[in-house]
């Protein structure tokens, strides 16, 4: 896949080549669009804070709640909305891991990876949502089920340690997993 490439101010205004590549494209969302009621609200919110640009979490927030993702149309279009270069939007979507680049299942499941989880099987944990969902146990990255509805994830440490095995299924968290729990947390998901 070719590199995408966003326009920053510094390289517009030094009339010198007009992009950047960045590294890791982000999805395509061709029918990406934001209904006017929540452009509406969206924009008085924006007015709360002294700068337009210190709004760029929370719009980032809002598109990730409606579209479970965030597109490479969506960073354009909040760029645009905050007057910023869409690079100043991507850095954000690189850097925190609770926005998702792709579009991922129903339920998501983060399988903390980190050392008191991994020393308490947390692989374990992973190797045995993955056989059961039909994804590949020693595959990288998110991976989601044929079906939609779920995506399983290694991430690092989700500040539990204390409570290892940790693991996330969309907004809540589950600690001291056992492979017994874990199969009552997918039926709890049906
Ligand atoms: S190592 Fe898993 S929560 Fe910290």
């Amino acid at each position: 896949m070719n590199p995408q490439t966003i326009s920053t101010p510094q390289a517009a205004d030094a009339g010198t080549a007009s992009a950047i590549p960045i590294p890791n494209p982000l999805c395509e969302q061709p029918d990406f669009s934001v209904p006017a009621e929540m452009v509406a609200v969206l924009d008085e919110l924006t007015t709360h804070y002294p700068r337009k640009r210190s709004a760029s979490l929370m719009l980032l927030h809002a598109v990730e709640e409606r579209y479970g993702y965030v597109s490479r149309q969506a960073v354009e279009w909040i760029a645009a909305r905050l007057e910023l270069a869409p690079i100043n939007v991507y850095e954000l979507v690189t850097f925190y891991p609770m926005f998702h680049r792709q579009p991922t299942g129903r339920f998501h499941l983060r399988i903390c990876r980190t050392l008191s989880c991994a020393l308490r099987d947390s692989y374990k944990i992973h190797d045995h949502f993955c056989r059961k969902l039909g994804l590949d146990p020693h595959g990288h990255g998110a991976q989601t089920s044929k079906d939609g509805m779920f995506t399983v994830e290694f991430v690092e440490c989700l500040a539990s340690c204390g409570t290892a095995p940790v693991i996330q299924c969309n907004d809540t968290f589950h600690e001291e997993v056992t492979l017994e729990k874990a199969d009552k947390i997918l039926e709890g998901c049906k």
